[in-house]
């Protein structure tokens, strides 16, 4: 959490305009050009996987594909499209494929069954809302929240392109979630948790959303317990996903003070020096 406001104002402007620039890039087809490695939640554009002149599968299959194989660092190998499996995204547009700038692939964590009502913190492109609604099927319901413009009018394009109508796009901070209390069985959120500038206030919304029984599957980076604010930011960016990575304890701790049981921190794959993206789940208490 940043104490000062002024800061924390100033952060979230920034990631804003980070992610309101890569929606910009994947709508315009310039995504390779336009985005930094060094300075993004990265993944398919670090390799030149999917330029716009190829066609649909072309641009698909580099997508999935090629990114996870073609970066030269463990950052540029951690992030985006090369994180699911190709069979999944099957029938969903390429836009939302290339927009994707997670960490993991949670709605294969979360085990999404049919008839749930699923909530993505973050939803940017709408990769994983579209794959949620494709699990849960007709008789369940998929939300995504973002707080960005250009990346929910992508969501919605993305939505209307997969044909799916159990898909809501709604904007708002994941601060402050514009659902009623219990409004969810699953919350899933992709690599946006490290980008809160108020983690607490993320961690209380997502249980206040969850039903009696709910859970969480969330994929975020998150740091070793040894080290300090100063050096998780020497190892990346705040708007990279890097700097703002709750440590592992951080994480266990913050959960369980809001009144989440079951929970556990899972690391998957580095994404810099000490520093991972982890699969992290709990479970709201029935009682
Ligand atoms: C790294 S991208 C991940 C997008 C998506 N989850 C994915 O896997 O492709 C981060 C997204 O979270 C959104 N975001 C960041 N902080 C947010 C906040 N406090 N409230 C709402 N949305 C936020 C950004 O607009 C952006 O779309």
């Amino acid at each position: 959490m940043t104490e000062n406001t002024n800061e924390s104002t100033g952060l979230r402007e920034q990631v804003r305009a980070r992610y309101a620039q890569a929606a910009t890039a994947v709508k315009t087809g310039t995504r390779n050009a336009d985005l930094l490695v060094e300075d993004q939640c990265c993944g398919s554009s670090c390799c030149g996987g999917a330029p716009a002149d190829r066609d649909e599968t072309e641009r698909a299959e580099a997508s999935c594909c090629e990114s996870s194989c073609c970066g030269d660092t463990a950052t540029e190998r951690s992030f985006g499209a090369g994180l699911y499996d190709l069979a999944d995204a099957e029938g969903l547009p390429i836009e939302a494929i290339e927009a994707s700038l997670g960490c993991g692939n949670p709605t294969a964590v979360a085990e999404l069954r049919e008839g749930e009502r699923v909530l993505d913190l973050g939803s940017g492109g709408g990769i994983d809302v579209l794959l949620s609604a494709k699990r849960v099927g007709p008789t369940g319901f998929a939300y995504g929240v973002d707080m960005t413009d250009e990346m929910l009018e992508l969501a919605e394009a993305n939505k209307a392109k997969a044909e799916l109508a159990n898909v809501e796009f709604l904007k708002g901070t994941i601060e402050d979630v514009p659902l009623p209390d219990g409004a969810v069985d699953v919350v899933i959120s992709n690599c946006v948790i490290n980008l809160s500038v108020d983690k607490p206030a993320v961690l209380a919304e997502m249980f206040r959303v969850l039903t009696p029984g709910g859970r969480i599957g969330v994929s975020d980076v998150v740091a070793e317990d040894h080290l300090t604010g100063e050096q998780r930011a020497e190892r990346g960016s705040y708007v990279g996903c890097i700097a703002g990575a709750l440590s592992r304890s951080e994480y266990l701790d913050g959960l369980t003070a809001v009144g989440f049981t079951d929970t556990s921190v899972e690391f998957t794959h580095e994404a810099a020096d000490g520093m991972h993206a982890a699969i992290v789940r709990a479970t709201k208490p029935t009682a």
